[in-house]
């Protein structure tokens, strides 16, 4: 009744709670999706909850996509929110522990890094990485077995991403002491961090001292390379380019941001590429006759005696592509993206105006999801992406069709109103989409050729997200019964 006598209407309308700091946490940390789903239906696109006691006002659909992805800078801050939570694990001076313009520059100097030339040379690495790791790994052996998935792809993921981005002698450190030290950088991500990122518990304590001892590693590789003049070996990954980056103000990329940097990269990604590839897994799991038609695929386009891969080959793979894209329609592994709101903000047609005491949660996922775009939207159907399909998603515009902008990283698209955003859009766009959809399809790829998959009691139904990382992803244990295909 207080709530409602003391509804501000001025404001979105605010979702009823009995606590004032828990408010709607809980039911929203169960299953975010779920929670904005059956709000959206009472309130409309535009509400308001009490997320771990700060008012958090959700504006979700293709307007609200545009109106938190596309703020103005004045309007709109990232830095302000996740900065407790990713300057401990990336270290000082680089991507929220910076001006927005410094970020954007660093992202200009990562992407020029992620070049169709590079990506060529990524290909035979990820399916060199992808066949020893099976023929390595001890859950692998003999003819058939049962894994839980989600490990197996979190290993696969960083030793790709390592060896491609960062280079081979960063790649065998994780064989040895880099696997564990990135374990425990990862716990400074947990949603509770937020909160007690600063307190002196014992995660936190081994965070820190992994966050000083990755750094020393990557800084004593930058040092020995530039001694040993010998860069060309490594002249198509990130940390060469780095190395060789200069800011606008002419100052070069000191040491330290380089090595907070390569954190800061395969932080981002490991989480992102790991859920998703395991998503794909536990999918094709579930449609054996799909994992079937990726095989046939390969044959059909490449050739019967399925040839190493190459970068070209990925693009005559239209299924296999479509199985990524299908993929994080429904599995995004970024379910809400949070902004500080730095001046009051007018909502478009209506009355409400957004203050600066509210935190704005974006959730592409929501339209991703919605019926008015994506018939039977929650259906895992990789045709629907062919063009002619029953299920063809509505207004997905093709990227290269659309009108760019720079926000100093590169071109990317103006508009943000797209149904269809797992890579985010506008300045804090995602820089990393070409290169994870090389690493995934490619991984893909790579399995299908080994292995056919089904669940363990041979059904399609597909398992439950985990929701209490800052990424979700299949609920644990994933588990999958595979079996070699002859000969292989
Ligand atoms: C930003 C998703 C892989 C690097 C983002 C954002 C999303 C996203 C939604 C926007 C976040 C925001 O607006 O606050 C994904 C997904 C991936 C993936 C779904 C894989 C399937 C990668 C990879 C890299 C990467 C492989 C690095 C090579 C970044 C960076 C940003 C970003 C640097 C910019 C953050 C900012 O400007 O604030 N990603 N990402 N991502 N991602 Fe990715």
């Amino acid at each position: 009744i207080q709530q409602l006598l003391f509804r501000n209407h001025n404001e979105p309308p605010v979702i009823f709670h009995l606590f004032p700091i828990i408010g709607s946490t809980i039911t929203y940390g169960m299953d975010p999706p779920r929670f904005l789903k059956e709000n959206r239906a009472k309130f409309g696109d535009c509400f308001t909850f009490i997320l771990l006691g700060k008012k958090t006002t959700v504006y979700v659909g293709t307007q609200g996509n545009e109106f938190i992805l596309n703020g103005k800078i004045r309007d709109v801050c990232t830095e302000e929110i996740y900065t407790v939570l990713t300057t401990p694990v990336f270290g000082k001076d680089v991507v929220y522990d910076c001006p927005n313009s410094k970020l954007m520059e660093q992202k200009k100097f990562m992407k020029i890094a992620l070049t169709t030339e590079a990506f060529r040379s990524y290909v035979p690495i990820i399916s060199d990485e992808v066949s020893t790791y099976f023929k390595k790994s001890a859950d692998f052996k003999g003819k058939s077995g049962t894994v839980n998935i989600c490990p197996k792809m979190a290993q696969i993921t960083i030793f790709t991403a390592s060896h491609t981005l960062q280079g081979k002698e960063i790649r065998d450190k994780f064989d040895e002491s880099l696997a564990d030290l990135y374990h425990d950088l990862d716990m400074g991500f947990s949603p509770v961090n937020f909160m007690l990122h600063w307190a002196p518990l014992p995660w936190n304590n081994r965070r820190d001292h992994a966050q000083r001892t990755v750094a020393k590693i990557y800084m004593d590789t930058i040092k020995s390379r530039r001694e040993r003049g010998a860069v060309e070996a490594n002249s198509q990954d990130i940390m060469y380019h780095l190395m060789n980056s200069t800011y606008k103000n002419g100052v070069k990329v000191p040491d330290h941001e380089i090595a907070h940097m390569m954190i800061a990269l395969l932080m981002a990604g490991q989480h992102s590429s790991s859920s998703t590839s395991s998503w794909i897994m536990v999918r094709l799991a579930a449609r054996p006759d799909i994992m079937e038609e990726l095989y046939q695929e390969q044959i059909k386009n490449l050739g019967a005696d399925l040839p190493p891969l190459t970068h070209e080959d990925l693009s005559k793979l239209p299924l296999n592509q479509a199985i990524v894209k299908e993929t994080l329609r429904l599995n995004a592994p970024i379910h809400s993206i949070l902004r500080a709101v730095k001046q009051p903000m007018p909502v478009p047609g209506t009355k409400f105006a957004i203050p600066t005491s509210h935190v704005l949660l974006s959730a592409p996922g929501i339209s991703a999801t919605d019926p008015q775009y994506f018939p039977n939207p929650d259906l895992w159907d990789p045709h629907r992406w062919e063009k002619d399909a029953v299920n063809a998603p509505s207004l997905v515009k093709d990227e290269s069709e659309e009108e760019k902008i720079d926000y100093g990283y590169g071109m990317v698209s103006k508009g943000a109103a797209s149904p269809y955003l797992p890579f985010g859009a506008g300045r804090h766009r995602c820089i990393g989409e070409q290169f994870a959809n090389v690493q995934l399809q490619t991984i893909v790829a790579m399995v299908v050729r080994e292995f056919k998959f089904r669940n363990v009691d041979g059904s399609d139904t597909v398992i439950g997200t985990d929701y209490t990382s800052l990424f979700s992803r299949p609920l644990e244990p994933a588990n999958i019964y595979w079996e070699r295909r002859d000969g292989a």
